[in-house]
């Protein structure tokens, strides 16, 4: 698979774990978190630069990427040096970000680890850290040189990292892609599913065309990537990121969308009690976790980069596998919504 972009493309190549390694050289700069690291231990003893960064988002900080941009500078990388991005999304995103700032800009290869980074984070081309004032506030549009997909790294993956990277090739099904639901409603994600292969190549594929025709988020399509995301990021972020993955958050995002875009008369009825019974088959939450304020969260969605002061915009479902960004969306209607559930 070959995306598409203004600088260039870059390929997405379908390997197995020993051909992943096989493929990189012996002085190839990886950086990698410790969780990977020590699943990959006797792998990685056969490359000289390895940098390991402690797990978890908070590594995704100006602090990390300091010292990353430092080890780069001594083990004496080039400017035509390609550096390995080996893990999850916040080692991609983090590596990402090094190599678009590091000498204005090296190559770097993408080795997604987890099933979120390989169907989402890894193309795109969107690199980034967070700030203490919130989440991906530095970053760059910086495409990878070449993303190498294995997809036996998942048997190391934790089962809820599992479900959490399921929750977006869901998203994919529900938005751009209705094959994947007959597949997944049949068959959920699940460590060693037979298709697994089949499915992220598909989710991979729809994320490749909505970047390839919106590069630079003008025309509104990618914004459709959000289903499930305006309500499921406002969740997160009253949580302060904690208690729910990502993808916990935004399958109860994409619950509460669907019964939104029903009420605007936008999505068919019955749509939202089928994700949250898709949701459930697949172990993921269905609803706003107990004790948080509706109106405090349309308050913050309202704060999204998105919305404008004429409302609120969504990505909301027209039928399965479609999908129309709405803006202008009343902010009080919203609420009442929530509130009726
Ligand atoms: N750039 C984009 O377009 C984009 C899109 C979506 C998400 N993101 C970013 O991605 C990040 C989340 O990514 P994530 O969910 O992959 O988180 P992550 O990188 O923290 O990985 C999740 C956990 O799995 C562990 N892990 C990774 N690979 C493993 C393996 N093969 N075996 C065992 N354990 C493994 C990690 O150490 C970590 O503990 C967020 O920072 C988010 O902002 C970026
Ligand atoms: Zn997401």
């Amino acid at each position: 698979m070959i995306v598409r972009h203004s600088r260039g493309e870059y390929p997405i190549d379908f390997r197995s774990v020993q051909s992943i390694w096989a493929g990189l050289k012996p002085l190839d700069p990886i950086v990698t978190d410790q969780n990977v690291a020590r699943h990959y231990a006797e792998a990685l003893s056969s490359f000289e630069r390895v940098f390991v960064l402690p797990a978890g988002e908070r590594t995704k900080n100006l602090t990390q990427f300091g010292r990353i941009l430092g080890w780069l500078a001594g083990v004496g990388a080039k400017r035509s040096t390609r550096v390995v991005a080996l893990g999850g999304g916040v080692i991609g995103d983090l590596v990402g970000f090094a190599a678009a700032s590091y000498m204005r800009g090296v190559p770097f290869l993408q080795i997604p680890t987890t099933l979120l980074a390989m169907v989402d984070s890894s193309v795109g081309g969107k690199v980034g850290i967070d700030l203490p004032a919130g989440k991906n506030l530095a970053g760059a549009f910086h495409a990878p040189s070449e993303v190498w997909i294995a997809p036996d790294f998942l048997n190391t993956l934790p089962a809820r990292q599992h479900r959490n990277g399921a929750a977006e090739v869901w998203k994919a099904g529900y938005i751009h892609r209705p094959e994947l639901l007959d597949a997944l409603r049949k068959n959920p994600v699940r460590p060693r599913h037979p298709d697994l292969r089949w499915i992220i190549e598909a989710s991979v594929d729809m994320k490749r065309q909505v970047v390839e025709a919106d590069e630079f988020e003008t025309n509104g399509l990618r914004a459709t990537l959000n289903f499930g995301h305006t309500v499921g990021h406002a969740i997160e972020r009253q949580l302060s990121y904690r208690r729910l993955l990502h993808g916990e958050a935004i399958a109860v995002g994409m619950v509460c969308e669907a019964k939104i875009g029903e009420r605007l008369g936008v999505t068919p009825a019955g749509t939202a009690d089928q994700i949250a019974a898709d949701m459930a088959q697949q172990g993921l939450p269905t609803e706003i976790p107990l004790g948080l304020d509706r109106r405090e969260l349309v308050t913050t969605m309202a704060g999204d980069k998105k919305a404008t002061d004429s409302g609120l915009a969504l990505s909301l479902l027209t039928g399965w596998g479609t999908c129309k960004l709405i803006t202008g969306i009343d902010p009080a209607e919203v609420v009442s919504i929530l509130i009726s559930e």
